[in-house]
């Protein structure tokens, strides 16, 4: 791990979160009998800006509704918040929706982002800090998945801890990692501290497949890129031309998932390893898991969060939770 001092930012610490790991998690997923890669993998640069570029198109509800959400009721957010919290967030991104929930704290302490896209957290992060000097705001570019130390901010040590994780990037999670995941957040705030999260409700099945297969193709593109890092990286060669987009709901597990289909039989090969693919033959690159209010209050409650309060759009298609730590 690299740290220190980067410009304005309090703290920055690098923990090199892919080093050797991408090559062993992309070659253990082709390995397995049915195809995956996991969807962190989707954020280099590249991904990061189509992600970005996901985030404002028409199909894709989630992001715009989420930033209504908490644009209409910010107010009374921060009251559940709180004076003189310190801001987690996990999988930070452009750190749009934290500009929002910081310019409405009362007495911010600290933000601390953590994104394993290095460039686009510092870069977040760092216009961020000019934005808000009396807020220490540090960059983790680390996997939260892994436990992650997080020290206290140095003016102000007794800062309640706040986990934040919109986006609904839970869903992306199984139903099982995402309580391990509740439970490890759960650790890190402590006793008395807070969850504001981000999770898309379950809804019409058209409105989901149209958001997931988008008619400019950027999701697609986003969805390739994952196959342009492998073939960039790891010495890939898979041709393009020859896999296509894949997305659609799953009632029976109540998530959208994300595939790339082989349109041939073909074989690949990846850091020198070969890999044979049927005609039709998939890698499950995504899942999008949808809850209900409750489901989710639920879920969140077997990791000692409790109190919950929600806030939704006149639509009912986004929650965005606030918890307790019991
Ligand atoms: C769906 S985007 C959400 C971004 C932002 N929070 C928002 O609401 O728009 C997910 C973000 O989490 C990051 N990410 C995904 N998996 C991660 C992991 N295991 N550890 C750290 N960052 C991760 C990605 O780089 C990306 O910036």
């Amino acid at each position: 791990m690299t740290g220190g001092e980067r410009g304005p930012l309090a703290a920055f610490r690098d923990y090199e979160p892919e080093v050797g790991r991408f090559e062993q998690d992309v070659l253990a997923g082709l390995a397995g009998a049915a195809k995956s890669l996991p969807c962190k993998y989707f954020y280099d640069r590249r991904g990061s800006q189509l992600f970005e570029r996901i985030c404002t198109l028409d199909a894709y509800y989630p992001t715009r509704t989420e930033m209504g959400i908490l644009r209409a009721h910010v107010p009374a957010i921060a009251r559940r918040i709180g004076p003189d919290a310190h801001i987690i967030e996990y999988g930070s991104g452009s750190a749009a929706k934290a500009r929002i929930l910081l310019a409405a704290l009362e007495r911010p302490a600290a933000y601390v982002a953590i994104d394993m896209a290095r460039d686009h957290l510092l870069a977040a992060t760092t216009a961020l800090a000019r934005e808000f000097p009396e807020v220490e705001i540090a960059a983790y570019c680390a996997d939260y998945s892994a436990p992650l130390e997080i020290p206290a901010p140095r003016r102000r040590r007794l800062a309640r801890r706040v986990g934040f994780f919109p986006g609904s990037t839970i869903g992306n999670l199984t139903p099982e990692e995402a309580k391990a995941f509740l439970v490890g957040v759960r650790r890190q705030v402590g006793v008395g501290g807070g969850l504001l999260i981000g999770v898309d409700l379950k809804k019409d099945t058209r409105l989901l497949d149209l958001a997931y297969n988008d008619p400019d193709g950027v999701t697609a593109a986003f969805n390739f890129n994952i196959l342009v890092r492998i073939n960039r990286e790891l010495a890939g060669t898979f041709d393009l031309a020859r896999f296509a987009h894949y997305a659609f709901y799953s009632a029976e597990h109540g998530r959208v998932e994300m595939h790339l289909v082989s349109l041939t039989d073909q074989d690949v090969r990846v850091a020198g390893t070969r890999f044979a693919f049927r005609a039709g033959e998939t890698i499950h690159t995504e899942n999008s898991y949808k809850y209900g209010i409750d489901e989710f209050q639920a879920l969140a409650g077997t990791a000692d969060f409790v109190e919950g309060t929600v806030w939704t759009d006149e639509h009912r298609l986004f929650g965005l939770h606030h918890f307790v730590a019991a």
